[in-house]
């Protein structure tokens, strides 16, 4: 096993921190007592016994690896210099270049594990944008302790499998629950309809884990067979199951950026979320503009439009039916 030093987990206290110190030590890629685990407010219920520190630069000073796990709107309260050290993010949509700038290092990885980063299972891409040559090799060797890697090539490779396999885990889930109540509307109870869709899940998971098949090779081997379940994937692609699920897809890695990387459109969707601000409702005189000016009585006669940045309009595409065209420095919203 290759030996990776000492590994600090900033936000360790954290779900997803958490889940990563446990594996790696239950995998044995590292040793509790090689392990430093940084907290802001408390420890967890059942925390690991491994060192625990509240400051984040005493962390740096005692890891040759930083793993930064706390949650992106957080990331502007960890203040560190780890200049020389491998850095990883698993903060979903913080760029590398943002990481290099406030961390000073120029070894910095970015990797995604899921949800199933607790039990060993999850799948972690990475991407690694770093001075060193075996640094690859190091990140590829510790989320291996959490479940299947890949090297992503391409930085943006990750941010789409933030909505893809870091979302992941909740998608049979949903799956699952749909094929719940079908079978509760249709008269079976509760607790079995629960049962049965929950094996189902568990099983379809164990069955490709057993046999390597890959996801379409299984779906293949089903609809050759001709039989009911043949019937059954047909419906579902007719019905357009293939196109949901991109629209499902396409919202999570939409969501990511809407909600992490654009602090003006986060700024804008916090004003709608907490005065349920509808951007598609005429706004009377003397109200407040969703910039926070009080819109004038009379109308200026100016329509000048500021063109916005093709990123920008993406995000604005998650609001509902509305487009913005600023005027004199002010937001206008309309449907
Ligand atoms: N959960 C997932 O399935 C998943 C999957 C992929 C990626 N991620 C990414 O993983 C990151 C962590 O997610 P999470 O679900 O584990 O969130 P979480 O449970 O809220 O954990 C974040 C932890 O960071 C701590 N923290 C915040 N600021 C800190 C600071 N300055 N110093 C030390 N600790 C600090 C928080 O402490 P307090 O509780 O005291 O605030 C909390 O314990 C996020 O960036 C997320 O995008 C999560």
């Amino acid at each position: 096993m290759v030996d990776l030093g000492r590994i600090g987990i900033v936000g360790g206290a954290g779900w997803l921190g958490t889940a990563i110190a446990k594996a790696l030590v239950r995998s044995g890629t590292v040793s509790a007592d090689r392990l430093i685990c940084s907290f802001r407010r408390s420890k967890p219920v059942e925390p690991l016994d491994c060192h625990w520190t509240q400051d984040n630069r005493e962390l740096v000073d005692n890891s040759d690896i930083v793993i930064l796990s706390v949650r992106p709107q957080d990331w502007s309260t960890v203040d560190i210099d780890a200049a020389g050290k491998l850095v990883i993010s698993v903060m979903a949509g913080v760029t590398v270049e943002n990481i290099r700038e406030r961390t000073g290092s120029t070894r910095v990885a970015r990797a995604l594990p899921n949800a199933a980063a607790e039990i060993g299972f999850a799948y972690t891409p990475f991407f690694v944008a770093s001075s060193e040559t075996g640094d690859a090799e190091t990140v590829g060797a510790l989320f291996r302790g959490c479940g299947e890697v890949d090297l992503a090539s391409r930085e943006a490779d990750i941010d789409y499998f933030t909505a893809m396999s870091g979302s992941g885990a909740a998608f049979p889930a949903l799956l699952a629950e749909a094929m719940m109540n079908d079978a509760v509307a249709r008269g079976i109870t509760l607790a079995v309809a629960r049962r049965a869709a929950q094996q189902v899940i568990i099983g379809a998971g164990r069955l490709q884990e057993r046999d390597s098949a890959s996801p379409d090779d299984t779906v293949k081997s089903f609809v050759d067979y001709r039989g009911t379940t043949a019937a059954g994937i047909l419906a579902m692609r007719r019905a357009g199951f293939a196109n949901v699920v991109e629209a499902g897809l396409d919202a999570a890695f939409r969501r990511r950026r809407f909600q992490f990387n654009n602090p003006v459109i986060e700024r804008r969707a916090s004003h709608w979320n907490t005065r349920r601000f509808c951007p598609a409702r005429p706004i009377a005189a003397g109200s407040i503009w969703p910039c926070g000016r009080r819109r004038r009585s009379r109308p200026a006669p100016s329509r000048k439009t500021i063109p916005m940045t093709r990123a920008t309009r993406q995000d604005l595409r998650l609001l509902p039916a509305c487009r913005c065209v600023r005027r004199d420095g002010c937001c206008r919203w309309s449907a």
